[in-house]
């Protein structure tokens, strides 16, 4: 069902100083910046590695640190930056079908915090599963936009 880690999300405070400090440090590559209202977020994609298909669903598709700013302190990330302070928020994993792997996680139990895809990053289709049941970490399940 998953394929590989797609990226992890990474709860900060100041986005651009997050992204001044992963693009210096390790040589990321800003890929996208984008706010995105409906999770009450704006961030970046940084690729590690080489970026040759950006978007694509395949094995040399490149895994990504996605930063994200809160755009007020009532969003998700928000409250998690009250709650935890800025850290590890997320693990986004690449699935080649997300309306068959929600629907096998349901047949299993595993409570979903997204019961259908909704709009990701760089065009995927995405849903967050719920940190209840994968032993505390807040999962996403990522089908990448057909390269
Ligand atoms: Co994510």
């Amino acid at each position: 069902m998953l394929t590989r880690i797609d990226h992890v999300g990474i709860a900060v405070t100041d986005l651009d100083a997050a992204i001044e400090r992963y693009t210096a440090t390790f040589g990321l590559r800003l890929v996208a910046t984008e706010t995105n209202a409906d999770q009450g977020v704006r961030e970046a994609m940084l690729a590690l590695g080489e970026v040759t298909s950006i978007g694509a669903d395949d094995a040399a598709a490149p895994s990504y640190v996605q930063l994200l700013e809160p755009l007020a302190s009532d969003t998700p990330v928000g409250r998690f930056l009250a709650r935890r302070g800025e850290g590890l928020h997320h693990v986004g994993y690449a699935v080649t079908d997300i309306n068959a792997a929600l629907e096998s996680l349901a047949a299993q139990g595993v409570q979903l915090i997204d019961a259908q895809p909704r709009h990701g990053s760089l065009g995927a289709s995405i849903a967050f599963v719920h940190p209840r049941d994968l032993f505390g970490v807040l999962t996403e399940l990522v089908q990448a936009a057909r390269g």
